[in-house]
């Protein structure tokens, strides 16, 4: 009993196995004077056989040209339109409902078995139709200047096969344009060290006979990308003092911003950004000379306190490219000694001698009374004396 189950289950995998081989593996095409249209051949057996005329008609015709990629069936001929083949006939009495997806997979009397002659050959005339090209590039996005660009068209294997067409990539705005003819689905085309001039936008297009179908399109966006600044900080009069979140620089002194890299475009300029505590920012521009430019700001006040970077910059014909922006500097300006004197010693000294001045006078204008009312006490006299002399040094 468990021996007949096994077996059947067995013989079940087996004719499922075989009807799927039998559907996906029998290659067809079409011999004529066009591509899609001709006398239909089956590869059975380890050759090309032909099928019998027997209920041919639109449908089977429908699922030969879908099963070739050739779009929908226009017509199913008969009686060897197409001339006659030779070889073995494969096929007979092939009754498609026009939805299988190849024509052994449609019912016929097996393979092998017939009664017809090669005067029944059948063939179809299908609608041709170009398959869309795919399009697709490396790198994608922007491209820098001088670098390779690979672009590569590709159609489905099924149709190359079919068509064997020729691929052209073309520049929609520019004069670039290559054709290649390609054994297998995809062609890619190299577009070394590119300059501006390949500057836009690509399509593939593939083409078979007169036919021609376009892809969509990539954007090749060329442009110069530049290596980011460095910027550094330096006072030639000594004026600062490096702290953890920047450069303190006492009000005052000189100070000198340095941009450099490492370029060699000619013509290039160094911009150097100052964000105020506004974030309003001015530019300077100086002309990098050697890799680098020098910003001088000669005295330093409190409008410099603020961050401040620099950016690379050189025009080309293609227009203006940039770099990023250097890590920026954070200055500080910070009160020097000397404005610190100026701001509270000498106020200070003004004050006493305010003070002294009007004691002073004070003491004068009593003298003078006292002069008048006695003139001989010594001891107030001595007492002026002193007085007058503490004012003095006081002034002093
Ligand atoms: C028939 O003969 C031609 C030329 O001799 C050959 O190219 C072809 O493959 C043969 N078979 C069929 C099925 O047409
Ligand atoms: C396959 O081809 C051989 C000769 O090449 C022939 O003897 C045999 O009968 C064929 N088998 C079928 C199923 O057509
Ligand atoms: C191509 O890409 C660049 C950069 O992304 C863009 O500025 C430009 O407008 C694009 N061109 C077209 C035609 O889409
Ligand atoms: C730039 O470098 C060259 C050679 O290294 C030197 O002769 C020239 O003086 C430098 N120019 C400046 C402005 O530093």
């Amino acid at each position: 009993m468990w021996t007949q189950e096994i077996k059947f289950f067995y013989l079940t995998i087996v004719s499922c196995l075989s009807a799927s081989s039998a559907a996906e593996g029998v290659p067809v095409r079409l011999s004529g004077s066009t591509l899609c249209s001709g006398r239909v051949e089956i590869f059975y057996n380890n050759t090309w056989g032909t099928v019998c005329d027997d209920n041919w008609d639109i449908n089977d015709a429908e699922v030969v040209c879908r099963e070739l990629g050739c779009g929908t069936a226009q017509s199913a001929a008969v009686s060897a339109s197409f001339g006659e083949g030779n070889g073995s006939i494969s096929l007979d009495d092939v009754d498609c409902s026009g939805s299988e997806r190849s024509l052994t997979e449609c019912q016929h009397r097996g393979f092998g078995t017939h009664d017809c002659t090669h005067s029944q050959d059948p063939g179809v005339v299908c609608s041709v139709i170009l398959p869309k090209p795919r399009i697709s590039m490396i790198p994608a996005g922007k491209v820098d200047r001088r670098s390779d660009v690979s672009i590569t068209c590709s159609i489905s294997p099924q149709s190359q096969q079919l068509l064997q067409g020729e691929f052209t990539l073309k520049q929609i705005s520019g004069s670039f344009s290559q054709k290649k003819l390609s054994t297998t689905n995809s062609a890619t085309f190299k577009i070394l060290q590119v300059d501006f001039d390949k500057d836009g936008l690509y399509q593939c297009e593939y083409s078979h006979d007169s036919s021609i179908s376009t892809s969509d399109s990539v954007n090749v966006s060329v442009t110069v990308f530049l290596q980011q600044p460095s910027i550094s900080v330096t006072s030639p009069d000594g004026g600062l003092v490096r702290v953890p979140d920047g450069s303190e620089i006492i009000s005052g002194y000189s100070f000198v911003f340095t941009c450099t890299n490492n370029e060699h475009y000619p013509g290039g300029v160094f911009n150097l950004i100052f964000y105020g505590s506004n974030m309003k920012h001015t530019k300077h521009t100086k002309p990098s000379v050697n890799n680098s430019a020098s910003f001088s700001f000669p005295v330093a006040d409190f409008g410099h306190d603020g961050r401040y970077s620099c950016v690379y910059e050189i025009t080309l014909s293609a227009g203006t490219f940039t770099s990023p922006e250097a890590s920026s500097i954070h200055i500080i300006i910070i009160y020097s000694i000397m404005s610190v004197l100026r701001c509270v010693f000498l106020p200070l000294i003004l004050l006493l001698e305010n003070i002294a001045l009007h004691y002073y006078y004070k003491v004068i204008k009593k003298q003078k009374s006292d002069k008048k009312e006695n003139d001989e006490t010594d001891v107030s006299r001595d007492e002026e004396v002193e007085a007058e002399e503490e004012a003095v040094q006081e002034i002093e």
